[in-house]
This record gives C-alpha cells, structure tokens and sequence, in this order.
C-alpha cells in the first residue's frame, strides 16, 4: 500500500506550514497590541481628601472649560495631567494647565481666563476653541505654552505677548506673521522655540536670544539665508530648519555652534560646500544635510566625530571617493548617501557588506556606472536592514534610484509576511480538503 506513507508526509508538511506561518503571524498581530495603557492608578490617597482644596474661583474656571472636578484637581496625577497645583494655603493654585481633545463646542471665556493668572504653563492639544486675547496678568505670569493643533490659527501679535516664556511650542497651526522677529522680539528669556508646520513665512531673525538651546522651525515657508548671527548662539544644542526654502550657502562659521548635537538642515536649497569648521563641534550625534544643492566631496572630519550616529546626506550634488573606512560605518546607526551622481566608494579599500547607495568607483575616482543595480542591493541581504530603518525624515526628493526600491521593500517587510503567512495557510488548508475529497473518492 504506497497511498498512505505519501498521504501522512503530504499532511505533515501541510500542517508545519500552517502551524510556522501562524504562528509568525501571531507574534506579529500580538506585538502591536502589547504596549498597554498604563492604567492611570485611581487616586491612591483620593477619598481621604474629598473636599478640594483648589482655590473656588479656580474650579469655576475649570468647569466652564469642560474640566471636571468632581475629584480634587490637585491630587496627583490628574486624569491626563490636565492640572497641576502648587501648595499655597488656604487654598492651592494651579500652575500648570493641559486643555486636550476638547469637546467642540469648549470656548476659552476671559471670565475663567482672568482667574487663571497663577498658570506657569499653559498647553493645548487637540483643542480648536477660538483664541481670545489673554488677560495681560495671565500672558505674563506664563513661562511654557504649547499649542498644538489647536486654537484654529494664531497671530504673531497674539503670541508675542508672553514675554516671560522659557518655552514655546506651536506645531500643526497656522500662524500669521510677517516675520518670526515679530514674535519673538520681546522673549528675552527663551530656551526652547519650535514653531513648525505653522506657515511661517518671512525670514530668519537677524537677532536671536543668546540663551536658546533648542530651535525647531522645521516644515515652514521660510526664505532666504541663514543669518551668521545664528552662529553665535553657543548654547544651542538642537536645530531643525527642514523643509522650508531657505538658500545660500552654509555659513564658514557654523562651527561656532559648538554644543550643537542635532541638526537638520533637510529639504531647503542649500548650496556651496560642507564648512570645514563643523569639524569643531565635538557633540555631533544626527547631522542631516540631505535634499539640498550642496556641492564638494565628502569631508572625512565625519569619521573624527566620535559620538555621531546617524549622517544623512542624500541627494545633493557631492562628488569624489567618500574618506569613510568600514569600521566608521558600522559605528553609524543611520549613513545615507544615495542620490549624490558622482559619488562613489573605494572598492579595494572598503569592502561594503552593506548598502550605502553609492557605486563603487573606477580608479579615476568617478562611480563605476550604472549605478548598482537590483542584483547588488539584493546581495547587501539582511545588513541593509540596519539602514533602511531609521525615519523618513529625508524621503521627499526624488530618490535615488536603486535606493528608494530596496527601501520600500523593507518597509513592507512585516505586513507582507503577515499575509503570506496566511495566504500559505488557507491555501494550504484548502488543498488539504480538496486532496483529502479526492482521497476518499480513490479509496471509497
Ligand atoms: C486624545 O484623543 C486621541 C485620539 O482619539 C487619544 O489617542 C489620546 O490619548 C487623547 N488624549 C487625551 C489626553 O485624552
Ligand atoms: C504625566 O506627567 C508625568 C510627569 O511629567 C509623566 O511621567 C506621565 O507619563 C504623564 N501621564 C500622562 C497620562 O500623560
Ligand atoms: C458641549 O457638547 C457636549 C457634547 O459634545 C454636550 O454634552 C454639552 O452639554 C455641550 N455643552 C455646552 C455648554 O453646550
Ligand atoms: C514677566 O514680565 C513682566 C513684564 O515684562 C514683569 O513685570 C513680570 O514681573 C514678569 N513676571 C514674572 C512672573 O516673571
Ligand atoms: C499660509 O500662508 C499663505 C501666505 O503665505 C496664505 O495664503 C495661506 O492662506 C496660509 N495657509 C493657512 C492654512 O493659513
Ligand atoms: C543666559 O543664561 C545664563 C545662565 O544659564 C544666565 O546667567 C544669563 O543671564 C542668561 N542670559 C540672558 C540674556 O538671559
Ligand atoms: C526635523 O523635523 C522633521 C519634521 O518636522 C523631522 O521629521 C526630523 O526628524 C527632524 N530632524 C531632526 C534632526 O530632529
Ligand atoms: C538626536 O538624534 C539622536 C540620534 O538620531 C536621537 O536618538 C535623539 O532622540 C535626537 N534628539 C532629539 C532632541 O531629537
Ligand atoms: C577608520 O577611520 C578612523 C577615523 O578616520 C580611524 O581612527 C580608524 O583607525 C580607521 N580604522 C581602520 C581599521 O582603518
Ligand atoms: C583605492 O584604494 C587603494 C588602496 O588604498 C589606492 O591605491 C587607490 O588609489 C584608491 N583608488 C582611488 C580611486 O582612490
Ligand atoms: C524612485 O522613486 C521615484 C520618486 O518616488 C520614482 O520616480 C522612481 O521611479 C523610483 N525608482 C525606482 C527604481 O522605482
Ligand atoms: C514578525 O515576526 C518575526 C518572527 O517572530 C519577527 O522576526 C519580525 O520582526 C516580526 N515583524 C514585525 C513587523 O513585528
């Protein structure tokens, strides 16, 4: 009887196939969902107290903003950290007030707003109340405000009222302003500024505050050059001008940046050359210059900067053998380089297990063309991973061309495997119905 060993090997295999892919896709339907809420735990001291000891003017406020107060605002933490109090007696005072995913019919009253004047910090999101000229008392008293979403749109007259503030944040809301002067000319104590995907237009301030450490004006319609005023700014550890139109070239002095850590000058209209000077920024950790016109070679300081991790300057116009040695670039968690023609590697000096997205070179130093085609990024196999994984911060450009199909194919990776995982399945089971009808057809 030969029918049967065949049958029982033909059922195994079928069933390891079914069980394998199940079981792959299960770990990766499961992953997701684990992360869990952490439940935020009902007041442990929360009965004891049930009488507030907010200031009643306080919590009328708060009620006219949809906020409840059913229980003490100041027990810590509050339902979405919406409220914090400070510890003044008789009563307490808030100093810290988050308004989020507001009901659509919520209005900021001057009434409640006027009372409000304790508030160091100030935040929105998800929270499209109309904006209404704050109490100056108020607008004072706040050194944080954040808006984001929300509010509808803003002016720069409305905004430039804070002068107090140490931090401000406005992102996904439009801003009208003929210039960011106008908004931040009287915020002398400024640390932190990101206003970013807010239409700001005009140009960079000539005169910005000394003491800022963190600039993000990225996502913006902002012009013209980077002021070499900017370069003054010693603290400054984290700035982000992508995707905006600035032009010119990058200042020679931009060394002069010296806690710099992040920087992205993406997606604007950058040319000239890569300053020596940044070569003196010892701090370096994420440098992105990519989608820009910026001409030259690659300079080798990179190599030098013994903390960074993630260089991406795709899609210029850099030229030459790039000064990079194999164990630079696998120190990197991130090297981008693609869409750059004439660049290219030294392949007797680096042998590339991994894809960097440039050809290697002829021994006149130009790109050995055409540029690696599908069989070379393929062989680049699972290291190529490595790099496609960071974020697609400089993915608006025209890519460069092997590059972004490798790319997408990692980016797929996973949802692919979830449906042939069950596509194998279903089919597997289906032929096993259809061989076990036909089976006992033959047999019976
Ligand atoms: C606001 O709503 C979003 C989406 O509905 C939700 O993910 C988020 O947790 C909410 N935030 C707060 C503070 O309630
Ligand atoms: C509340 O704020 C604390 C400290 O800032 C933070 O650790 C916590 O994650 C926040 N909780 C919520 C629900 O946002
Ligand atoms: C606001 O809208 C909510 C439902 O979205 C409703 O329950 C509440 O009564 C409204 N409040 C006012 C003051 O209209
Ligand atoms: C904020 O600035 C105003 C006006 O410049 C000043 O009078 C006030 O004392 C400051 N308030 C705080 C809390 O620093
Ligand atoms: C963005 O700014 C432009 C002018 O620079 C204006 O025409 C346009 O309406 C603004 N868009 C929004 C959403 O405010
Ligand atoms: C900048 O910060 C330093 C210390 O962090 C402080 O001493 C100095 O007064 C600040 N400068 C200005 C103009 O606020
Ligand atoms: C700059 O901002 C963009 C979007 O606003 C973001 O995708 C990118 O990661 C930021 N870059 C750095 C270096 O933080
Ligand atoms: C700076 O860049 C590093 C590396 O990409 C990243 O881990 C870190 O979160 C960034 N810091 C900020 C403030 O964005
Ligand atoms: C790679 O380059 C770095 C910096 O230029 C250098 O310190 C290191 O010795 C080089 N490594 C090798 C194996 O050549
Ligand atoms: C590549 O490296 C080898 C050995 O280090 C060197 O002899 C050759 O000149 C280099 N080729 C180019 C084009 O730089
Ligand atoms: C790469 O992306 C660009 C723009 O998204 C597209 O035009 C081009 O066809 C892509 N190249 C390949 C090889 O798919
Ligand atoms: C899917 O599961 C496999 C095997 O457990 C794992 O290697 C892979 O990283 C997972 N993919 C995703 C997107 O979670």
């Amino acid at each position: 009887m030969k029918p049967p060993p065949l049958f029982l090997l033909l059922l195994l295999f079928l069933f390891s196939t079914t069980t394998t892919s199940a079981a792959a896709s299960t770990t990766n339907v499961t992953k997701p969902a684990t992360p869990t809420l952490s439940p935020t735990p009902p007041t442990t001291k929360g009965p004891s107290s049930s009488s507030s000891t907010l200031d009643p003017k306080q919590i009328r406020a708060l009620q006219s903003l949809n906020i409840a107060t059913a229980r003490d605002p100041c027990v810590q933490p509050s339902p979405n950290n919406a409220t914090v109090c400070d510890t003044s007696k008789p009563f307490r005072h808030l100093v810290s007030l988050h308004l989020s995913n507001c009901s659509s019919n919520v209005s900021l009253s001057s009434a409640a707003l006027k009372s409000l004047s304790s508030l160091h910090s100030l935040s929105f999101t998800n929270c499209h109340a109309s904006p209404i000229r704050l109490p100056s008392d108020l607008s004072f008293s706040l050194t944080s405000f954040s808006c984001i979403h929300s509010l509808r749109h803003l002016t720069a007259v409305w905004l430039s009222r804070f002068v107090n503030l140490t931090d401000l944040t406005v992102s996904y809301t439009p801003i009208n302003t003929r210039g960011l002067y106008v908004i931040l000319g009287n915020m002398h104590k400024l640390k932190t500024l990101t206003i970013s995907h807010a239409n700001l237009s005009g140009s960079l301030p000539r005169h910005l505050h000394l003491n800022l450490t963190h600039v993000d004006l990225s996502n913006n319609k902002l012009k013209g050059k980077i002021p070499t005023s900017l370069t003054l700014l010693e603290d400054l550890e984290f700035l982000n001008l992508s995707s905006n139109g600035l032009n010119g070239v990058i200042p020679t002095e931009f060394g002069d940046l010296i806690s710099l850590k992040n920087i992205s000058l993406a997606t604007n209209s950058f040319s000239g050359t890569i300053p020596d000077s940044m070569s003196a920024i010892p701090g370096l950790i994420h440098v992105d210059l990519s989608n820009n016109q910026l001409k030259g070679t690659v300079p080798s300081f990179f190599s030098e900067l013994k903390k960074l991790k993630v260089l991406n300057l795709e899609n210029n116009e850099l030229h030459g053998v790039i000064p990079f040695n194999a164990s630079f670039i696998k120190r990197l968690d991130v090297l981008k380089l693609g869409g750059n023609g004439n660049l290219c590697y030294n392949q007797s000096s680096l042998s590339l297990k991994m894809k960097i997205g440039i050809a290697p070179c002829d021994k006149h130093g130009l790109p050995i063309s055409p540029l690696p085609s599908k069989e070379s990024s393929r062989d680049s196999g699972s290291e190529s991973s490595d790099y496609g994984d960071d974020d697609n911060d400089g993915g608006g450009g025209g890519g460069g061309s092997a590059d972004n199909t490798s790319e997408k194919k990692e980016h797929h990776h996973g949802p692919n495997k979830v449906v042939l995982g069950v596509a194998i399945g279903v089919s597997s089971i289906v032929f096993l119905i259809v061989f076990l009808l036909l089976l006992s057809k033959w047999c019976g």
